[in-house]
């Protein structure tokens, strides 16, 4: 069995191998990006072409169970252990023979936890000025948003631009019209939690996220949803009424914190009607204000706005991605999802949103670089 394993991925080195081979002989330019904007160490290699050559992450699920969520201090420390592993893992996976293959260097910077993104950008710096390679200081947000075009995606058409966005992780959930690289109009933010925040402190009071510390409560809830009934719970849809495109999520789990107490004994039964509860008016708020912003977005631009691209960790749940689609032909555009392992926090993605910057000429200087904590996607400069 293990020998067998070991052919297979012998067999697979030689492939890519040959693959790279032959890439090479096209002077295919190789990037390498890296994330630690949270909890997840990803490394990735990505070609100019969008095929991927490797995809590592490595995530903290029994730190953040142990402490019940994230410690910026402890989640860098776990970064500075993990990342030369991860990076080792992923030159190796990828099929080439040492860093010195990779033409650039791509690094989250922003927005995400101080400690955390000061290691990957630190290590980041010191491979391009040691390997003399080329470097980028990526935004996270703007990452999420554009592997939905990395062009070996298997979907029925790649979002150009300009299209809508709806961008719902941990740390984040907003509507966007993305105009072009670097140009981004946001049309709603949320005035408090994020959906996948409101999601995970959900799992974490129904005592979910305790049983199972290796999966995502969005995840948990999800699952437990599917054997419960939506409308045993009546939670409100917040903001229902406010005509704009803003969100609202910490109403909603404080109604589920009032219900808790005031149900004696939780059995499971009760903790799936609960999620699938929970679920439905935390995604009803999604599709509501996902709506209004397609009507805001052809307001903008017209016709030219064909796509809506859903991004971020909370994009990889299945009911969510029923429900939109639902919108989008409700309002005749194409709907995308990236592929689930490429919602969640990982290295493709800040490789890809390199290439698609290097491609337009952009560079970044390592000697120097900064990372910004706060750095909000509408505040990017647009390329052309
Ligand atoms: O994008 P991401 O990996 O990290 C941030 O940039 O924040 O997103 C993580 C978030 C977590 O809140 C997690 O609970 C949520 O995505 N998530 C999900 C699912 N998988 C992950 N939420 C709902 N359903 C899922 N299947
Ligand atoms: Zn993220």
């Amino acid at each position: 069995m293990v020998v067998a394993m070991r052919r297979a991925a012998a067999a697979l080195t030689q492939r890519r191998r040959d693959a790279l081979h032959r890439t090479q002989k096209r002077c295919v330019s190789f990037v390498l990006g890296i994330e630690t904007s949270c909890d997840d160490t990803g490394v990735a290699v990505v070609d100019s072409d969008g095929n991927v050559l490797s995809n590592v992450v490595s995530s903290q699920w029994e730190l953040n169970a142990q402490w019940k969520g994230i410690v910026p201090a402890l989640a860098a420390r776990a970064h500075e252990e993990n990342l030369p592993h991860v990076l080792d893992a992923a030159i190796q996976q990828s099929g080439l023979s040492s860093i010195t293959d990779v033409s650039t260097i791509a690094v989250t910077s922003g927005p995400g936890l101080s400690p955390c993104l000061g290691v990957g950008l630190a290590t980041a710096q010191r491979l391009a000025i040691d390997h003399q390679l080329d470097f980028l200081q990526i935004n996270h947000l703007e990452a999420h948003v554009l592997v939905a075009r990395l062009p070996t995606l298997a979907l029925p058409s790649r979002p150009e631009f300009p299209f809508l966005v709806l961008l719902v992780s941990g740390g984040h959930c907003c509507l966007v019209l993305a105009r072009g690289i670097g140009d981004y109009e946001l049309l709603g933010n949320t005035l408090d939690d994020s959906v996948g925040e409101a999601y995970d402190k959900v799992a974490r009071m129904l005592e979910l996220t305790a049983e199972n510390p290796g999966v995502h409560g969005g995840r948990l809830i999800e699952e437990l949803a599917k054997r419960g009934d939506d409308k045993a719970f009546q939670f409100t849809e917040p903001m229902k009424h406010r005509p704009d495109c803003d969100f609202s999520y910490s109403g909603i789990k404080t109604a589920m914190l009032r219900e808790l107490n005031t149900i004696p004994t939780l059995t499971n039964a009760i903790k799936a009607d609960l999620c699938a509860s929970f679920q439905r008016r935390a995604v009803d708020q999604l599709v509501t204000r996902t709506r209004r912003a397609c009507q805001w977005g052809r307001d903008r631009v017209g016709s030219d706005l064909k796509h809506l691209v859903v991004c971020g960790g909370v994009a990889s749940n299945q009911y969510l991605r029923a429900r939109i689609e639902d919108a989008g032909r409700h309002e005749k555009l194409e709907v995308v999802f990236p592929p689930a392992k490429y919602c969640t926090d990982n290295g493709v993605m800040i490789a890809w949103a390199g290439v698609e910057r290097y491609t337009l000429g952009m560079r970044s200087e390592p000697v120097g670089a900064k990372y910004r904590p706060r750095w909000p996607l509408q505040s990017l400069e647009p390329l052309v």
